[in-house]
């Protein structure tokens, strides 16, 4: 087992930021951390990377307790901050030498030439930090998480705030360390965890709500389903929530709309009553397959506007 975590509770003050949360990640898998703001995810891998204590549980990477035999645990683990915590006055290949040095490896100079390569970092190596743009920075960040060759990646938001070409490099990045790592990442868009998992772990209030395969995640909400309709006058989306088997609206465009609903009623049939009965035009009536979005929106409803 790469990661196990067990009845971990953290406790800021008076905020418990983990409630007993258990969780295990064997070798090789990938694996999305999701969770809105403030649902413990930067916590748990601050806990898991050794940098704060949890206030009772066990937490292990290895098979090595992150408390007791932390350098064992630091050794095998690359971690990512969440803010890309870096030295903006150090030279890329110089703040890299400075961490392969802390980790005591030997043909250090290969080894960066090897990190410089993989992370697409050649044509920018002779910049400082400070004066590289943001996708640039979080690809240093992840050379420094990289260079020792870690067996477990814990990665806090690695692509957050890349424009979209980026974004798909250091997403394609992730998955090919990947294939030969344990990788736990947070993230906040659905649709590269959708991309780029295997599984998925939703965290909420400190609780883990669901935990499963990102390609059976449509069976973590039976019961529901998911439709997009259109009208051509505006509408109130008071009136829609009343249509029998609705169960939330969430306005997409203008005069379009996403309803989930039970399975239990004939969604469309109710839809098309609503119309018929207040003279409105449909544009469009379809129903849609659940994605992650849905199981998301669905599990962390008091936590999302
Ligand atoms: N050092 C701290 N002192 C006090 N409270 C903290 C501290 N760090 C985190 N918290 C609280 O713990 C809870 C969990 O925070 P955490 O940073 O783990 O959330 P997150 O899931 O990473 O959120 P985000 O998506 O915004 O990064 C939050 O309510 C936060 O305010
Ligand atoms: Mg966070």
């Amino acid at each position: 087992m790469s990661i196990k975590v067990t009845d971990i509770t953290k406790i800021y003050g008076q905020q418990k930021a983990l409630d007993s949360v258990s969780l295990q990640i064997e070798q090789g898998e990938i694996v999305g951390l999701l969770g809105p703001n403030g649902a413990g995810k930067s916590t748990l891998m601050k806990i898991l990377s050794c940098y704060i204590p949890s206030n009772s549980g066990k937490a292990e990477v290895c098979g090595f307790d992150c408390n007791s035999q932390n350098l064992e645990v630091r050794s095998r683990i690359g971690y990512l901050p969440e803010s890309n915590p870096l030295y903006h006055d150090m030279f890329v290949v110089e703040y890299l030498k400075f961490v392969g040095k802390i980790y005591n490896i030997k043909n250090l100079n290969q080894r960066i030439t090897e990190i410089i390569e993989l992370t697409g970092l050649k044509k920018e190596m002779h910049k400082k930090i400070g004066a590289l743009s943001k996708g640039y920075r979080q690809r240093v960040g992840l050379a420094q998480a990289f260079i020792h060759d870690p067996a477990v990646l814990i990665l806090d938001e690695p692509t957050s705030g890349l424009d979209p070409n980026q974004l798909v490099e250091i997403r394609n990045l992730i998955r090919k360390i990947g294939e030969s790592k344990t990788v736990l990442f947070s993230s906040h868009i659905l649709q590269e965890v959708e991309a780029v998992c295997d599984r998925v772990v939703i965290i909420n209030n400190g609780k883990i709500i669901a935990d499963g395969k990102t390609s059976e995640i449509n069976q973590l909400i039976q019961g529901e389903e998911s439709v997009l309709v259109g009208f051509k006058e505006a509408i109130d989306m008071e009136a829609l929530k009343k249509i029998k088997g609705v169960l939330r609206v969430k306005e997409t465009g203008s005069g379009s709309y996403k309803i989930a609903a039970t399975k239990d009623e004939n969604i469309t049939e109710e839809i098309y009553k609503f119309a018929k009965e207040n003279n409105l035009t449909l544009t469009q009536l379809n129903k849609e397959e659940s994605r992650l979005e849905d199981v998301f929106q669905k599990l962390t409803a008091k936590n999302v506007g």
